[in-house]
């Protein structure tokens, strides 16, 4: 087999078979396919698409590339939870808690953060001496003792993915639908999980600008899911403003803190309402979407969710007592109040503007050796829909850099939009897909 007909075939619209897509990504794995080949190759399935048996044989091509995480020794349904990114999302670190309260084995992987805040790993470092470097045998005790693990994404899990992610980010291939839906799903099958709660964001902050092709997305990732035997259900939810209120770590975390005490902002609870409710149904805890909220606002109402967190941050090493006073937890020098110029209605707020600032301020990276400061970011006092008067507070900055503050507060008005009428309401939950079993 050569890969020169391989991308000459799919160039021309042809249907590549298992064995030649086992072909190509093994072949890229080892390093005897070059880069320039498979960036042709990307291309070509750019152009032409994917059916849905190449998209799945790809899927599992890419989990086998390496190391298949065995969650056999875990006793229960494990259920795991992905979305696929946005502003403030947060998502995980009440999620967690939440459903391991309320009796879901937990197993999770996940990754750091490139971009405009940490990944769900840097978030919890802001607890101190928090580790996620746990060998697995201590992953998995932990999960049968307490309920719920979190391990670093290895280099071994999916290094194909790896690899042609990388490749992708630098030949203008990362956004086809197929290829988005392999890549996340080579990574959710190679986790191990018997079943996967997507979070499918979609809006200005969202890899999927438009709902239509985020439901699109969400049923290619639930078919394949399917496919390969777990059990799925796919949340489309609104990332057109930055999720909740904090973006930055260390405030994340005090803002999932906050929300497991049942003190969090509206849209940020309900979106962990809804996709805890879909973890409990796919992990067997609960028959209908009533019963999952009932319980989870029990966890929530009688504390065993932030006692689950506290356990959690415990056995991987972090001090408890942060959970519980998320005041110890790191915390800026400096912060400043933006006002704003104009009144009126807040009709937009713009993610990337927003995750600009938080970057700047030194909360995300700009390269992979950078080092995030856990303390700094933003508090959006006003979001979508909401009335301001000139001179009223927009959003607080945290800050340890004088300089960093003064470009950050000078970009952070780009973002807001002010109008003299109030914005359409836009649900938060756009729908959700359940696939077949
Ligand atoms: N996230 C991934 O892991 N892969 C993609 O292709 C896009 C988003």
């Amino acid at each position: 087999m050569r890969m020169y007909d391989l991308i000459m075939k799919k160039r021309n619209g042809g249907t590549l078979s298992d064995e030649e897509i086992d072909f190509m990504v093994a072949g890229y794995t080892d390093g005897s396919i070059p880069d320039y080949q498979m960036s042709a190759m990307m291309m070509a399935v750019y152009f032409q698409g994917m059916h849905a048996d190449e998209t799945l044989r790809l899927t599992l091509a890419m989990a086998k590339s390496g190391d298949m995480l065995d969650l056999s020794r875990i006793h229960g349904i494990k259920v795991d939870k992905h979305s696929t990114g946005g502003v403030g999302d947060k998502t995980s670190l009440a999620l967690i808690p939440m459903a391991a309260a309320c009796g879901i084995p937990i197993a999770k992987m996940s990754g750091r953060g490139l971009g405009h805040t940490g990944g769900t790993i840097d978030k919890l470092e802001s607890f101190t001496g928090f580790c996620t470097d746990l060998p697995t045998d201590v992953f998995v005790s932990n999960v049968n003792t307490i309920g719920v693990a979190l391990m670093g994404q290895t280099a071994q899990l999916a290094p194909a993915d790896k690899k042609l992610y990388a490749l992708r980010d630098v030949s203008a291939t990362v956004d086809n639908m197929s290829l988005i839906a392999s890549s996340i799903m080579s990574k959710k099958l190679a986790a191990g999980a018997d079943a996967i709660v997507l979070d499918v964001k979609t809006g200005s902050g969202a890899f999927m600008k438009k709902e239509e092709d985020a439901f699109a997305l969400a049923k290619e990732m639930v078919q394949i899911g399917n496919n390969a035997g777990r059990r799925m259900y796919a949340v489309i939810s609104d990332m057109d403003q930055p999720l909740g209120r904090a973006v930055g770590n260390a405030l994340e975390v005090k803002e999932a803190i906050a929300t497991l005490r049942g003190e969090g902002p509206a849209d940020f609870t309900q979106l962990c309402l809804a996709l805890g409710t879909y973890m409990l149904m796919a992990g067997g805890r609960a028959d209908t979407p009533k019963e999952a909220q009932d319980m989870l606002r029990r966890v929530i109402a009688n504390g065993s969710a932030l006692d689950k967190l506290a356990q959690f941050v415990k056995a991987q090493g972090g001090d408890p007592k942060e959970a519980y006073e998320p005041q110890r937890l790191p915390k800026a020098s400096m912060t400043e109040e933006i006002c704003a110029k104009t009144e009126g209605f807040v009709t937009a707020v713009a993610c990337d503007e927003i995750g600009m600032c938080s970057l700047m301020l030194g909360g995300g990276r700009e390269t992979k050796e950078s080092v995030i400061d856990l303390s700094v970011g933003l508090e959006l006092y006003r979001k979508k829909g909401d009335y301001v008067k000139k001179g009223e507070p927009l959003a607080l900055l945290h800050g340890n850099d004088k300089e960093k503050m003064k470009a950050a507060a000078a970009r952070f008005l780009a973002a807001y939009t002010i109008g003299a009428s109030a914005p359409k309401e836009a649900p938060l939950i756009k729908g959700v897909i359940q696939g077949s079993e």
